[in-house]
């Protein structure tokens, strides 16, 4: 058994963060998701993994490679365009050869892992397994919709339907036999111009492959969405078993039992409600930290109130008479009350598709 992880794509849903950094390497609880994609399939007993990148590859590769705890064999596959997932798996053959494989898109995450999965498609001779989620029927209209016949088999699967017969959504992991090649190498690309996983897997079932579904009753988020992002973040939050690194300086400050501090960190004269995550040499001065919050690394939090909030690595968050909430915050961003006093202004340096909320 191979792994696939797809990890190319721009990430245009979540500008402004994604324009100067792949979608997968964002943190949910303080760590990339593309990371703990790699630690699913690895805990899963998978070790040969094989990663699709695009315009972001050097990107990926150097902050994978920093890493010395994956404990798994990476391929780097390069996708010279962003020609749907299909054309993904088309270009992987000769990584995965005859092996049966999981695929898993980059961005997801899913409760409790997938190694019952691989277990269930290792002991069965399926051609492929997909995984769905029941979703409110208004959003099934953003990803691939499958009908189930009355025995549970699969019926029929279409991408993006404008209006969905079902409210099951194809869930971004999927495992397939070499039977998936010769799917792939038929279909025509859809009208986005991108050969869809969808159509393939059609293609498997109009030509008698077994295709069998899992309904996932867990929670499931692709992270491509801003507020799926916090969302993603609170659920790991929610699973995190909290620690706090024996080098953690903490003085004067009271901590829940859900915190976690990471190596280096700080926190002084402050008030952290978990569950949150402080990042590895971050200090936390004079604040209080909310619940749902991570705070990645190297960054600074002076005089401040922060609350359901991702904050990344390098920014500095100081002085705010107002409390930041459901806020994102990108890397090496500043945020502070400005004490220049008359006019009482709005000052603000913002990258294109940023967004403000000011409270009235
Ligand atoms: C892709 C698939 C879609 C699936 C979704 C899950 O959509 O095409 O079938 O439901 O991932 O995340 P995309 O993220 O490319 O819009």
């Amino acid at each position: 058994m191979k792994g696939l992880i797809l990890s190319g794509g721009k990430g245009t849903r979540l500008y402004p963060l994604t324009y100067t950094r792949a979608k997968q390497l964002i943190p949910v609880a303080n760590k990339p998701v593309l990371v703990r994609v790699i630690e699913a399939i690895r805990e899963a007993g998978v070790i040969d993994i094989g990663i699709v990148v695009g315009d972001t590859a050097s990107e990926i590769k150097d902050a994978l490679s920093k890493r010395t705890d994956l404990g798994v064999n990476i391929t780097y596959i390069p996708q010279d365009r962003p020609a749907g997932l299909a054309h993904a798996v088309k270009i992987s053959q000769e990584f995965i050869g005859d092996d049966r494989f999981v695929m898993f898109l980059g961005d997801n995450v899913i409760e409790g892992g997938i190694t019952e999965l691989i277990q269930d498609f290792a002991n069965n001779d399926w051609n492929s397994q997909i995984v769905l989620k029941e979703v409110p029927l208004a959003e099934a209209k953003s990803y691939g919709v499958a009908v189930l016949n009355p025995d549970g088999s699969v019926n029929r699967l279409i991408e993006k339907p404008p209006e969905p017969p079902s409210n099951l959504a194809l869930v971004g992991i999927y495992m397939f036999d070499h039977h998936v090649f010769e799917a792939v190498n038929s279909i025509q690309p859809s009208k986005r111009n991108e050969l869809e996983i969808t159509d393939a897997i059609q293609w498997l079932i109009d030509h008698q492959y077994r295709v069998y579904p899992h309904v996932h009753q867990g929670w499931w988020i692709d992270t491509g969405k801003h507020a799926d992002m916090l969302e993603a973040n609170d659920y790991v939050l929610d699973e995190l078993q909290p620690f706090i690194a024996p080098d953690a300086i903490i003085e004067d400050s009271q901590l829940d039992r859900r915190v976690s501090v990471e190596a280096g960190a700080k926190i002084i004269n402050s008030v952290i409600r978990g569950p949150s995550i402080i990042g590895e040499n971050t200090v936390i001065k004079d604040s209080y930290i909310g619940p749902y919050t991570s705070i990645y690394h190297d960054v600074e939090v002076e005089g401040c109130e922060i609350e359901h909030s991702i904050v990344l690595e390098n920014s500095k968050v100081k002085h705010l008479d107002v409390r930041l909430q459901n806020s994102l915050i990108g890397r090496d961003a500043q945020v502070s009350s400005d004490s220049i006093g008359k006019p009482r202004a709005l000052k603000l340096y913002l990258g294109d598709h940023s967004k403000v909320w000011i409270p009235k």
